[in-house]
């Protein structure tokens, strides 16, 4: 086995392997709007066809109650241990389309990135998993553990039918331990592994109150409206210390201990550069907490949609007839989704004014986690991030969500490594989003090198 030879193999395949990336960023996959669904198929089938042509067994695109899960495996024998990949095809919806510099689904490189929908989440990270898997068995070796893979199709929706897939497939999934490329290293060149994830807890208000838009002129004054409201509503729902006023909200918050507060001061965290690259002034954190605790182990309420009233050009005098607000509460550990949106659900009807009607809807959510940072695979990670990137990857937490994390733990017991190689500044969900062709291959390289790692722990 010759280790060097697998990974100048990547090295020198860079070009073909962009190009093959280039078609499957190509494939419209948008989980969350029904009309991309046969684009979401599709995807799923471009998968299966690659995954076969580098030579994994039973390649499936199993169905679902929504879009299909691709399934495979490369096992080389029961001595070695077992990774399951798992990654999303599914991208979030390019919009706003204006703001993009090029097409969204038709991939430029510019200035040694990629720029397409889903170049970084999570295509672009789900194919450096199979360009490492390639690199090893078209050099004529063996993977050094086995490899199985789940990349699913809804988790820009939710994830809705992966549990269910997860329990209904215990056996086939069974491995010691799940490896996942869908996060951020903590900066440009300095590598990084994910250890704790927010969750997510999201529902939609609406305010009625009269039966239908008036003139603001012959009612207004005596017709509590929506609009206002909900507006009344919503700043009541953060306090002067801008901690959330939802009764019961922080009560199972699991607090940050001094020493995990030490290690969030030692990271190399520039706040100045940090407001300058989102073109913000100032911040405003939950009283007490830095920027780097409020934006991954506090938890948040956020307005993500608002609407109401006349939205065209020109003035309409209208007092409308209804308000409208979707919102997100991104969760920490220790507290639980379904737990959260119920307060949330108790808060609201409790302040609804009685001049008008409530409708309180729960959308998706998904669980925080915490993941083991002393097993053999972390090690085998942060060793290899070392020969790739020649220092010490730091162990970041993340404020973003991948809800199936925690299903891995409870369904299969599993526990998961976040190897992300996205950068923040990646525009992920956004016009513009991209991926550095440089992350790209060192990526591969380090997944090339987790492989051997783990599968020959004793080896230098
Ligand atoms: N890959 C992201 C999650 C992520 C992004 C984690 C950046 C860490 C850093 C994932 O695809 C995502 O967007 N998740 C959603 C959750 C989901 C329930 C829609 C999110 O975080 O909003
Ligand atoms: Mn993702
Ligand atoms: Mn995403």
């Amino acid at each position: 086995m010759d280790l060097s030879k697998v990974v100048e193999f990547a090295g020198n395949n860079g070009d073909v392997f962009t190009a093959q990336l280039v078609n499957f960023l190509r494939i419209k996959s948008i989980s969350t709007d029904p009309k991309f669904a046969s684009n979401v198929h599709e995807a799923a089938d471009w998968l299966v066809a690659e995954l076969k042509r580098i030579g994994l067994t039973n390649v499936v695109a199993n169905e679902t109650a929504g879009h299909p899960v691709v399934t495979a495996e490369l096992i080389g024998g029961s001595d070695r241990p077992t990774v399951l990949v798992y990654g999303h095809y599914d991208v979030q919806p390019p919009d706003p389309m204006d703001l993009w510099d090029s097409p969204p689904f038709e991939p430029d490189i510019k200035d040694g990135k990629i720029f397409a929908r889903g170049a970084c989440d999570d295509k672009g990270q789900v194919f450096m998993h199979l360009k490492a898997i390639e690199s090893y068995l078209s050099t004529g070796n063996e993977v050094p553990v086995n490899v199985k893979l789940v990349i699913e199709g809804e988790e820009e929706s939710g994830s809705e039918h992966l549990a269910a897939f997860l329990e209904a497939n215990r056996k086939l999934l069974d491995a010691d331990v799940v490896v996942i490329s869908d996060t951020a290293m903590f900066g440009d060149g300095i590598p990084s592994i994910t250890t704790g994830l927010r969750g997510l807890a999201y529902v939609q208000v609406e305010l009625t109150g009269p039966n239908r838009d008036l003139h603001s002129g012959v009612y207004g004054g005596a017709v509590d409206n929506p609009a206002n409201a909900l507006a009344r509503m919503i700043a009541a729902l953060h306090d002067d210390n801008n901690r959330v006023t939802i009764d019961g909200f922080y009560d199972d918050v699991l607090e940050l201990s001094e020493d995990e507060r030490a290690t969030f001061r030692d990271l190399p965290f520039d706040a100045d550069e940090w407001k300058r690259s989102i073109g913000i002034e100032d911040v405003r954190t939950e009283r007490g907490y830095n920027i780097l605790e409020a934006i991954t182990a506090r938890p948040t309420l956020d307005v993500n949609g608002l609407w109401s009233g006349y939205q065209g050009d020109g003035a309409k005098t209208v007092l409308p007839a209804t308000a409208a607000a979707k919102i997100s509460m991104r969760i920490v550990p220790g507290q639980d989704p379904d737990t959260i949106a119920e307060l949330a659900r108790l808060h609201f009807v409790k302040h609804a004014p009685s001049t008008m009607k409530l409708e309180f809807h729960k959308l998706h959510g998904g669980k925080p986690v915490l993941v083991n940072t002393a097993m053999p695979a972390m090690k085998a990670a942060a060793r290899a991030m070392h020969d790739v990137y020649n220092r010490e990857p730091y162990f970041t937490r993340e404020g973003g969500s991948i809800p199936v994390v925690a299903d891995f733990k409870e369904i299969l017991g599993l526990d998961s490594v976040l190897l992300g190689f996205g950068l923040n500044s990646d525009a992920i969900h956004s016009p513009n989003e991209h991926f550095g062709l440089d992350r790209f291959s060192q990526g591969i390289e380090t997944i090339i090198r987790f492989m051997h790692h783990f599968g020959h722990p004793e080896d230098k």
